[in-house]
């Protein structure tokens, strides 16, 4: 709840102005908590018209973006994903007035997927990465890019993001007579609160320079899905859906549904909650699901 992250956040000095590129679910998100703290936050999206959007920015067509924009910025927080040949949407176009605003922090929203399969074993910052999925091959690179340019910079590895209007509670909701069980397989999970509230806890801890590049952002208990699924079940007050063997379902799956069953690793936050001092919202999917249903229209 963004009263929560608010609370718990130091607020930002009034000097402070964040651009957010690709302000989707999780940069909505961030934009609230940040201007609650006291910052100035601009916003894009790839369509002016969108809700939340201050100014467009689609890497697939040439819309002029005004160099105001830039002026006096303090902080980049970039949501987008890589384009169709890996490279970096921000870094394509903006490469050259990045490298000469004096920004303070840089936050680049990755993924947990750079790390590949670990049949079911712990994940930490220093682990090897091995992206086997194409997409997950295109945000190594481009974690690489970001890398590259010599910004005070934070890679944040995100696992499975969810929220309100975002969760197993919807997932239920469209689907109520199929969960798929695959034993062993574990998933980890960040809800939005934790990254709004980690990019928070990082810019300001970071103030005296930045001694951690790549941070996993995960909660503490990577778990099943049907684990995840029952709770929520049990939240909706429905029945169980029948469950269905990961054989049998994944016949029906899309090839994306499919690859997210190809991996299986637990993402370890030591880094950002022993080492940075950051405190989870919500420690797990029990937390974030109570969290989600508050808000969920039945
Ligand atoms: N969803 C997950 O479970 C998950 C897990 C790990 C990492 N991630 C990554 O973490 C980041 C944030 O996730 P999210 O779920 O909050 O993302 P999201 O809601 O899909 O937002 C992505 C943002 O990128 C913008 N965008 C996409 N293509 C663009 C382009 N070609 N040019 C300009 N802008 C473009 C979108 O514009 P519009 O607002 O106009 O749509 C949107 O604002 C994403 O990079 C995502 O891939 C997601």
């Amino acid at each position: 709840m963004l009263e929560e992250v608010v609370k718990s956040s130091q607020p930002l000095p009034s000097s402070t102005k964040i651009l957010i590129f690709g302000a989707g679910y999780s940069g909505q998100h961030i934009a609230k908590v940040a201007r609650k703290l006291g910052a100035t936050v601009l916003c894009s999206r790839r369509n002016i018209e969108k809700a939340g959007a201050d100014f467009e920015f689609n890497s697939e067509n040439k819309t002029l973006i005004s160099d105001t924009i830039m002026e006096n910025v303090t902080h980049i927080i970039s949501c987008i994903p890589p384009n169709k040949l890996g490279q970096d949407p921000v870094i394509q176009r903006f490469k050259k007035i990045l490298k000469k605003i004096p920004l303070k922090w840089v936050g680049y929203l990755s993924t947990t997927g750079v790390y590949g399969d670990y049949q079911g074993e712990w994940v930490s910052e220093s682990s090897l990465t091995s992206p086997r999925q194409e997409r997950s091959i295109r945000r190594l690179s481009c974690e690489k890019e970001w890398q590259s340019l010599g910004l005070p910079l934070q890679i944040l590895r995100l696992p499975g993001i969810y929220g309100p209007g975002r969760s197993s509670l919807e997932v239920l909701k469209a689907n109520k007579n199929m969960m798929v069980n695959k034993p062993g397989q574990v998933f980890s999970r960040i809800h939005i609160d934790d990254i709004a509230g980690a990019i928070m806890h990082l810019i300001n801890f970071c103030s005296d320079g930045i001694k951690h590049e790549i941070i996993n952002v995960a909660d503490n208990n990577p778990a099943n899905n049907v684990e995840v699924l029952s709770y929520a079940a049990k939240l909706l007050e429905i029945p169980l859906p029948r469950i269905e063997s990961f054989e049998i379902a994944s016949k029906h799956m899309s090839p994306i549904a499919r690859s997210f069953w190809q991996e299986n690793r637990k993402v370890s936050n030591k880094t950002l909650c022993n080492i940075l001092g950051y405190n989870l919202i919500h420690s797990d999917y029990k937390s974030g699901l109570d969290d989600c249903f508050k808000s969920f229209n039945q």
